[in-house]
């Protein structure tokens, strides 16, 4: 049977990537953030995970303002990637694994979760920037994209998230072959990048919900998009994605790491390692 081994959360900032294609990571601009990364690589190659489910969202690559998903399911062989205008060099394609997108896809549906299932998609840097950032040699790792409209109003609330997210976990954990399981949860913390909020961080509120998201995360549950909206920033809504990585958590959870810095680009940076602990009963 498959198993969830853990959950990363992780920023995807655009600079994240043009800054690991340079070279610059022990730059004094980037050594406090791309230190925090090296707990996870350790942390990774201690579980062996060889399958990675990225929570992320698309902004504009593959779908746009016309066509935009509520959540949206990968299942093709493999993903790949395009040139966004950000000026980071185009990944190689990541490897998809059909078989299981589409367990995951079967049992969601069954679960009442309407999902657009894409056999064509390509992933943009909220998908690439994380894995580049776990997976900096590009270790072969199989992958299964999930898209959240965090984008185009009105968004999913953060309590359906994390349903999404639980109904993941148990999709995930009933899937028949054996595999190890990471899910990322990618994007955040607090950001806003345009409109009269522009450069808006919110530091208390990132640290309360990188406690909350361990062991309280019903409490962030409650708030409502705009709420959200409020207290993160238009963009910082991304939080959603760690919402369902977290939802997806189906033991105990307990944290293993974080690193929390302000700012790349105009965005809090965070890094943060949760464990799944054994299944719960019931
Ligand atoms: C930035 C942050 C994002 O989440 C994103 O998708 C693009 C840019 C930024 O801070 O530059
Ligand atoms: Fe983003």
């Amino acid at each position: 049977m498959a198993r969830i081994v853990g959950g990363i959360a992780t920023s995807h900032i655009p600079a994240i990537g043009k800054a690991i294609a340079q070279g610059i990571q022990q730059q004094p601009y980037w050594k406090p953030f791309f230190d925090g990364y090296h707990p996870v690589h350790t942390w990774l190659e201690k579980e062996q995970p060889d399958v990675v489910v990225v929570i992320y969202n698309d902004h504009g690559l593959n779908f746009f303002l016309d066509k935009m998903p509520t959540f949206a399911v990968g299942a093709a062989d493999e993903y790949r990637n395009a040139d966004e205008g950000w000026g980071l060099p185009v990944s190689l394609p990541f490897a998809g694994y059909p078989a299981m997108s589409w367990h995951l896809i079967e049992s969601l549906i069954q679960e009442e979760f309407d999902l657009t299932t894409c056999q064509e998609m390509l992933v943009d840097h909220a998908f690439v920037v994380p894995m580049t950032l776990l997976w900096p040699d590009r270790r072969p790792i199989r992958t299964i994209p999930i898209a959240i409209n965090t984008v185009q109003f009105p968004l999913p609330t953060p309590a359906r998230c994390f349903k999404l997210g639980k109904a993941i976990g148990r999709a995930i954990e009933s899937f028949g072959e054996d595999h190890r399981v990471v899910i990322i949860g990618s994007g955040g913390m607090s950001h806003q990048l345009d409109g009269e909020r522009a450069g808006f961080i919110n530091k208390k509120f990132d640290i309360t919900c990188l406690d909350q998201i361990v062991d309280d995360a019903a409490a962030l549950t409650q708030m409502s998009v705009a709420e959200l909206v409020l207290m993160a920033g238009v963009q910082g809504v991304e939080l959603l994605n760690w919402l369902v990585m977290r939802g997806a958590m189906t033991g105990g959870v307990s944290e293993k790491h974080r690193n929390y810095h302000v700012p790349i680009s105009n965005t809090a940076a965070a890094v943060m390692i949760l464990e799944n602990g054994t299944a719960l009963a019931g």
